[in-house]
């Protein structure tokens, strides 16, 4: 019996008040006058969208290091999950968000629902190809430049979306998210890897949906009967060894309770911070 999966933290996390922020996403997940879409429209994931929001509120404080103050950048932003409870969150005056999607209709939701109420919330559809989201996108993910400045975010969020992207379009995204982060901004993500545990399904209690199969030699894991795209997950290893060689020092790595019981999130979570120089 696991009773808590691993988590290597390196570095520090500021400080935080942590009564206060339970408070925070404990309204948030209760308050029914937030922003919500239709139940018909929600296309990232079944479960409470409100509730799902607060937790990752919580989990990008408490593990990532998020302040009120941050330039915030969430790629792969859907139907704003991430964004509504930022909204409670990030400080008017210097917090700001820019969300970004290959999905013009979750982009458009966010813009008419959500921006109008928070001047430094933006939101941007970007036309990337992804075989489910986005199948007749005109950019190739592996060529894709974000449409920001050099240097200009603290925070980068990417939470259940290199869930669904191919190593190579991860490797892009990773040189861009360096090239668009302050030296010392940080990059959340969260992901699914593929330890022993996980591969081995060593406790048979690894999420049932979730029976990974190795593609070729890796890293790539795909489930066995679905289109590669519908969940990725990935070596141990290939991901922080990706993070070091575009100049992310990994800060935190905390595996997730889809591979067995323990753990205070679902998915694993990374979180890596931009070295001052790299090669
Ligand atoms: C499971 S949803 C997660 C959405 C959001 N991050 C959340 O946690 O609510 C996966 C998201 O990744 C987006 N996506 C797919 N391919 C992408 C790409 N190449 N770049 C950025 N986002 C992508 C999808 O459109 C979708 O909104």
């Amino acid at each position: 019996m696991i009773d808590a999966l691993p988590r290597i933290e390196v570095g520090a996390t500021p400080p935080h008040d942590d009564a206060q922020l339970a408070w925070l996403t404990d309204s948030i997940a209760r308050n029914r006058f937030l922003p919500q879409p239709d139940p018909s429209n929600i296309f990232v994931g079944d479960g409470d969208f409100r509730a799902i929001g607060a937790e990752f509120l919580g989990h990008f404080v408490r593990l990532g290091g998020l302040r009120p103050s941050h330039r915030v950048l969430d790629i792969g932003c859907g139907i704003g999950r991430m964004a509504v409870p930022l909204t409670q969150y990030l400080d008017g005056e210097h917090g700001r968000y820019d969300g970004v999607d290959p999905v013009e209709g979750g982009i458009r939701w966010c813009k008419s629902a959500v921006a109008p109420h928070y001047p430094n919330f933006s939101f941007q559809h970007l036309d990337i190809a992804h075989d489910l989201y986005n199948p007749k996108g005109a950019i190739k993910g592996r060529a894709l430049t974000l449409p920001f400045a050099d240097g200009q975010f603290d925070f980068i969020i990417m939470t259940s979306v290199v869930t669904h992207l191919p190593a190579d379009e991860v490797m892009a995204y990773l040189r861009e998210i360096v090239r668009v982060l302050r030296v010392g901004g940080r990059l959340f993500m969260s992901a699914f890897i593929v330890d022993d545990i996980a591969a081995k399904n060593a406790t048979g209690r690894r999420d049932p949906r979730l029976g990974f199969a190795r593609a070729g030699q890796g890293p790539c894991w795909f489930v066995p009967g679905q289109p590669p795209l519908a969940a990725v997950g990935f070596d141990d290893g290939f991901l922080d060894t990706a993070f070091d060689r575009t100049g992310l020092s990994v800060v935190l790595k905390s595996l997730g309770h889809w591979r067995a019981p323990g753990g205070s999130h679902y998915q694993d979570i990374l979180v890596g911070e931009r070295l001052r120089s790299h090669a």
